[in-house]
């Protein structure tokens, strides 16, 4: 008799769905069947493993609305931010394969022997787990499923729990339109009674994992010598100079602060701006979080719930130490159940809490600085480096304190993201390894393989 797990909805509580709640031994399983069949597909020509994957974009576009719906009941997102994720996935995947189309083998020559040259092309790697996140729980699993496909590899999908119902409902629609089930495999249930045996397979042929720093530095010591990719959290900031354009700054903090209720690696997680503008900046940011209005039914308003009562019980300690360590609240601050009031902090300390930790949620502080290098110096003080940005109406300055910002991605003028897709996307320090964005992930899920002609 199969275990299962009932998910329910951070909205009201209601139930979305129940998935199984896998085992060990379903782990094994289902690594040595993906492992058969992925020996077999490694051998495929490309037009089939292109064709496989492009089943992906026809169940997502398909399923389009279903899809949606459900992610709006169970991720709390708007369902403009579920239907978005939808079709953002699906030009992911036909991104993917225009890529795989376009890649050819690399050719050297030997200098010193006209008569050899090697030629560099890609194997796959084998069986891919795929640990997906609970924010875009489409999203963030087809980015790496549509690269493993492509390259000719099985894949061991593990979706987070909240988010496991969506992840079911779309290979049920996978299957039906004919996808090889030999080929992928969702493994749903308990990670902490599942990683040892996701992660430590002698099968396992590279895990790709987006989630939580703590959980990607354990996998990152549980496994052998086999790649990762690993895109974990963020706290990311935004210095604003004197000589920035504050409205373009307030419209872009605030948007990438609070858009899914902050729950965004690449949400603007800090704001540090210099002293003399810093009244004028607040006056706008907080104009902006008030359009947003109170949380709520994310059907009806654009800031939902937070994913579950910790995260919630996480915001609230964050506020009352902020509060304690003399930050003042200008608007927000209050906690009711599992949705957080849009929250600014003004004169927040380095040393506050909602500063050193990501926070994962709609509360942003504001750290006022004397110039641009404590901006920068402070930027850098964290286990992170995700992205930043910086604004600044000259594009030279911006450039110099971009260049100084240790972190993977650094916008100017702009909103911190993950796309566009075809950009690399990257983290230094604790927010991860490797690189994700079309070409790159393609190039992640395999290995260079040389063939050496001597005539
Ligand atoms: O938190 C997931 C991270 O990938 C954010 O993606 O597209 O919202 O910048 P995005």
């Amino acid at each position: 008799m199969t275990r299962t797990l009932t998910i329910t909805s951070p909205i009201d509580g209601s139930v979305v769905g129940t998935v199984p709640r896998r085992t060990a031994r379903d782990v094994r399983t289902a690594y040595s069947r993906l492992a058969k069949a992925q020996r077999e597909f490694a051998s495929a020509p490309l037009a089939e493993r292109l064709r496989v994957t492009k089943l992906l974009a026809t169940t997502l576009l398909e399923n389009r609305k279903k899809l949606a719906d459900l992610l709006v009941r169970e991720i709390g997102k708007t369902p403009a931010e579920a239907d978005t994720e939808v079709i953002r996935t699906a030009d992911i995947v036909t991104g993917t394969i225009r890529e795989a189309k376009r890649q050819r083998p690399e050719v050297i020559k030997d200098a010193g022997n006209p008569k050899r040259r090697q030629e560099v092309g890609r194997m796959p790697l084998g069986v891919v787990l795929a640990i997906s996140p609970f924010n875009y729980p489409i999203n963030l699993a087809i980015t790496k499923l549509a690269p493993a496909l492509a390259a000719g590899n099985a894949v061991l999908w593990k979706p987070s729990t909240q988010g496991s119902v969506v992840a079911t409902r779309f290979a049920q629609g996978l299957y039906a339109a004919g996808f090889p089930r030999q080929l992928l495999a969702v493994i749903t249930g308990s990670g902490s009674e599942l990683g040892e045996a996701l992660v430590t397979d002698p099968q396992c042929g590279m895990v790709s994992m987006t989630g939580s720093t703590e959980t990607g530095q354990w996998i990152a010591g549980r496994t052998g010598a086999i790649p990762l990719f690993l895109e974990l959290g963020g706290n990311d900031p935004a210095i604003v100079l004197a000589d920035a354009d504050l409205d373009l700054a307030a419209k872009h903090i605030v948007g990438g602060a609070f858009k899914l209720a902050g729950q965004r690696c690449t949400a603007v997680k800090r704001v540090y701006v210099v002293r003399s503008v810093a009244d004028r900046l607040v006056r706008k940011i907080d104009a902006e979080v008030a359009k947003l209005g109170p949380a709520g039914d994310p059907r009806e308003h654009p800031i939902g719930p937070l994913v579950d009562d910790s995260a919630a019980r996480r915001q609230r300690r964050l506020i009352a130490d902020a509060r304690k360590r003399g930050a003042k609240v200008i608007r927000g601050g209050t906690v009711h159940g599992r949705y957080v009031e849009p929250t600014l902090l003004d004169k927040v300390p380095q040393r506050a809490a909602v500063v050193r930790e990501e926070q994962f949620g709609p509360v942003l502080p504001v750290i006022r600085v004397k110039d641009a290098d404590e901006a920068v110096r402070l930027a850098n003080d964290t286990e992170y480096g995700l992205q930043a940005s910086v604004f600044s109406r000259n594009a030279k300055r911006a450039r110099a304190v971009a260049d100084r910002i240790d972190a993977g991605g650094v916008h100017l003028n702009g909103p911190d993201q993950r796309g566009p897709d075809n950009f690399l996307f990257t983290g230094h320090k604790g927010s991860g390894l490797g690189a994700q964005g079309i070409r790159f992930a393609l190039e992640s899920m395999s290995k260079p393989k040389t063939t050496v002609t001597n005539r």
